[in-house]
């Protein structure tokens, strides 16, 4: 930790952040190799453009792999996680999400479905779907916590991803319910978040953090 070195603008001055316009905050860390791990979180971002290379299944493994490992409340794995790799069902997804989105408006990178060639999930080779056991109330959390150990698995293995939170309402649409039983979803599980997943073709820089939301109460 202590040959780490992170230079922090613009969030690293809380005190004026008042009624001021807050601006991307630039991060540089070099990190040895025992910081591997937070070089890992400090330098992962969502991708939003990816190659058309797909991801092989030796990466899969390990990042799938990774995903289970996440630990969950008393051990109960509340998830079922589908790795789709086949075009026509991405096709089919991307499909169902513009039929559903005629008309509305949204936020994000999700408001521009009218552009030609416009793909919800980035046009990305691999797509995660991740679903929860309705039952289960920690299933949301235990989800969260396997989604950051897919993330940074993927960029620890040079992959870009994505969370895809726009998908999760149309993916449980009842008139989708056969979408997800293509995908051998159980009934008593919606699916709780999605990821794109391949090789970037971009670099974004990191947007803002917030970091006087953080407080040290001594
Ligand atoms: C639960 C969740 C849902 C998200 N949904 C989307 C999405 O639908 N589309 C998208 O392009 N990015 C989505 N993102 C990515 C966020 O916009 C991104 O994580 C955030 O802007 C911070 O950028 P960074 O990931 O590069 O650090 C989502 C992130 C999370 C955690």
């Amino acid at each position: 930790m202590n040959r780490r070195k992170m230079l922090l603008m613009g969030a690293a001055v809380p005190a004026l952040a008042g009624c001021e316009k807050r601006q991307p905050e630039k991060v540089t860390y070099e990190g040895s190799s025992r910081d591997a791990i937070i070089d890992n979180m400090m330098t992962r971002r969502s991708i939003r453009k990816y190659t058309t290379e797909q991801v092989s299944q030796e990466q899969l493994d390990v990042i799938m792999r990774c995903a289970i490992y996440a630990p969950s409340a008393l051990n109960k794995q509340p998830w079922e996680m589908r790795v789709v790799q086949n075009p026509d069902i991405l096709a089919e997804v991307n499909k169902r999400f513009l039929r559903f989105a005629q008309g509305k408006e949204f936020q994000g990178s999700a408001a521009r479905y009218r552009e030609p060639g416009f793909s919800i999930f980035h046009s990305a080779p691999t797509l995660i779907v991740i679903a929860g056991d309705k039952d289960i109330p920690t299933a949301t959390l235990d989800i969260g916590i396997t989604l950051q150990n897919i993330l940074l698995s993927a960029a620890a293995l040079g992959l870009g991803t994505c969370p895809l939170g726009s998908l999760v309402p149309i993916l449980n649409l009842p008139e989708n319910a056969d979408l997800l039983k293509l995908m051998n979803i159980p009934t008593d599980h919606q699916v709780t978040i999605n990821v794109a997943l391949g090789h970037a073709a971009e670099s974004p820089t990191a947007p803002i953090r917030y970091s006087d939301r953080v407080k040290i109460i001594r």
